[in-house]
């Protein structure tokens, strides 16, 4: 709804949108009807995006992308983005759904995570229901954005506003982040080590230092059966039944600042286990 909320707020100030072809449905069903050219660019592939905006000079673009992709944990090269967003005069926006409370000095996101936090043209959309635990989205930005979807957007208009205990304990946990900034770079460092560990076990993942760690698979036979495996120990890390295009068949560990080691052993343990039987496709 955030996307949404924005892409139509903006409506005026584009009229192209170019998205990352691994885009969240979020994004993709949320384009407003008034805008008929929507092209999507190669899984993070920046040359394929600024080929695009090469060919549709005459166009006011807008690309959007996920921040960090929820199947993969992936981060988008927001840097080189934004390079080609100044370069072609577009706007950018990052849906960091999965980089809020997570990426940044201060867990501000993507865009903090490349330093190009507060830039001209480039928007955020967010929620509070991953790192933050609790439920709903928001839009950070400035007063005159604020207030123009305040003012003008009928979905936040025209719907029921979030419950407060649930605004509230977004909140907290932004409190929380705040204060102890070692929660989510302690995250990190955890991520990265358990992220080798599944690769050295010999399962496909994906390199990037976020706390959704695939594991991928060739057939949906393996991801299923190691999932339920995990289950029976206890351990939930579902088969990813999910509307986002994909090449693999995956099982996403989301690993929180509250797993312990102890947890996370148990985990690498039961895969090995699985593994020895089962292979790793
Ligand atoms: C990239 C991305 N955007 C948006 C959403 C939707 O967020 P919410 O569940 O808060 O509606 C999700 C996941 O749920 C997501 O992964």
């Amino acid at each position: 709804m955030g996307n949404g909320i924005l892409l139509d707020t903006l409506k005026l100030s584009y009229s192209a949108v170019l998205m990352d072809r691994l885009a969240h449905p979020s994004i993709v069903d949320s384009i407003p009807r008034v805008i008929s050219l929507i092209q999507y660019y190669g899984h993070c592939d920046t040359g394929e995006l600024e080929d695009l905006l090469a060919s549709n000079k005459g166009e006011r673009p807008l690309i959007i992308t996920d921040g960090v992709f929820a199947l993969t944990g992936e981060i988008a090269p927001l840097d080189k983005i934004y390079e080609i967003a100044i370069k072609y005069n577009a706007i950018l926006i990052t849906d960091d759904a999965h980089s809020t409370g997570v990426l940044g000095k201060a867990g501000k996101g993507t865009p903090e995570h490349y330093n190009i936090d507060g830039r001209k043209n480039i928007y955020q959309t967010e929620t509070m229901s991953k790192a933050l635990g609790s439920y709903g989205g928001f839009i950070a930005g400035n007063m005159e954005l604020t207030d123009s979807i305040r003012e003008g957007s009928k979905t936040y208009q025209a719907s029921t506003a979030l419950p407060p205990p649930v605004v509230a304990a977004g909140i907290a946990s932004l409190d929380i982040i705040e204060k102890n900034p070692g929660l989510h770079t302690q995250l990190l460092e955890k991520a990265i080590i358990l992220r080798n560990e599944i690769a050295g076990i010999g399962f496909h993942t994906t390199p990037d230092k976020t706390p959704i760690i695939p594991v991928m698979f060739d057939t949906s036979e393996g991801a299923r059966g190691l999932s339920s495996y995990l289950e029976k120990k206890g351990i939930i890390v579902p088969y990813m039944n999910y509307p986002v295009r994909q090449d693999k068949f995956l099982l996403r560990i989301a690993l929180s600042a509250d797993h312990t080691d102890e947890q996370i052993s148990e985990l690498l343990d039961n895969i090995t286990k699985w593994k020895d039987k089962n292979g790793t496709n």
